[in-house]
């Protein structure tokens, strides 16, 4: 199997101010050292409003934290008061950008559509979406996980070409496990996480699947991250709760890397 560096990702949602997100990088860049990142690549998506204090902390001390949004709007500029652009999150060094999350498809009406619009555009500027996908308990419940989750990538992978492909980052979550502190089993993430990526296989080559990332999300922890690290097709984790604490998300990021 292709050797694939671990991702481990703090998603911040609407936590932190500006002045709260340099603080816990600052703890977070203190805590993660040379071979913690040798293993791991570790990115933070702070709020928009806090990006560019994060990207002068980052850039100024050669942190190699990667910088991640949670978010972004499919065109380069134009009349979408209150939208932000991928130009502008690209002139911001922002490497990951998080596309189709959950509470976003839930609480604001995101469809596969405008997923697959927003999943373009961030890979036109050069980053990588980290796309999200996952079932709801009632789908759970009802055995069609696979059926949702993959429906979700051939919807959100539309009219990307295999060497655009190669750039994005998977993130299975199933909706029932955030925030909610009840984590997938290790054996039912790997059994969704081995689908995605034969999934990619078949629309883009066992090549291409064997190199793509396939993160899980979920009530992640220090107590349970090792363990979800160590199935074979999870590398890396989307964090929520867990990452808004430096020094949590410093034991997470390096209990990330020790299965492999
Ligand atoms: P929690 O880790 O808080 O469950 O959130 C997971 C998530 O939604 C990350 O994007």
């Amino acid at each position: 199997m292709a050797s694939r560096k671990p991702l481990i990702s703090g998603n911040w949602k609407m936590n932190h101010t500006h002045l709260d997100a340099i603080a816990v990088v600052q703890k977070l860049a203190y805590s993660l050292g040379p071979a913690d990142y040798e293993r791991a690549e570790v990115s933070v998506h702070p709020s928009f409003t806090a990006l560019r204090s994060v990207q002068t902390l980052l850039d100024a001390d050669e942190v190699p934290i990667a910088l991640g949004a949670q978010n972004v709007y499919p065109a380069d500029s134009g009349a979408y008061t209150g939208e932000v652009s991928p130009v502008m999150l690209a002139k911001l060094n922002v490497r990951y950008v998080i596309v189709g999350h959950s509470e976003r498809r839930q609480l604001l009406g995101e469809t596969d559509g405008m997923v697959n619009q927003k999943l373009v555009a961030v890979l036109g500027h050069g980053m990588s979406p980290i796309l999200c996908v996952g079932e709801t308990l009632e789908e759970r419940e009802a055995g069609t996980t696979e059926a949702k989750v993959l429906g979700q990538l051939k919807a959100d992978f539309e009219g990307v070409s295999p060497e655009a492909a190669a750039k994005v980052v998977i993130a299975y979550e199933p909706i029932w496990a955030i925030g909610t502190g009840r984590t997938a089993s290790p054996d039912d993430a790997q059994a969704v996480c081995k689908a995605v990526r034969a999934w990619v296989g078949e629309a883009y080559g066992s090549e291409l699947a064997g190199r793509t990332r396939v993160q899980y999300g979920g009530s992640v922890t220090p107590d349970n991250v090792a363990e979800l690290m160590a199935q074979p097709d999870i590398d890396g984790a989307l964090v929520g709760g867990a990452s808004l604490d430096a020094e949590r998300f410093a034991r997470i990021a390096r209990l990330g890397h020790q299965a492999d």
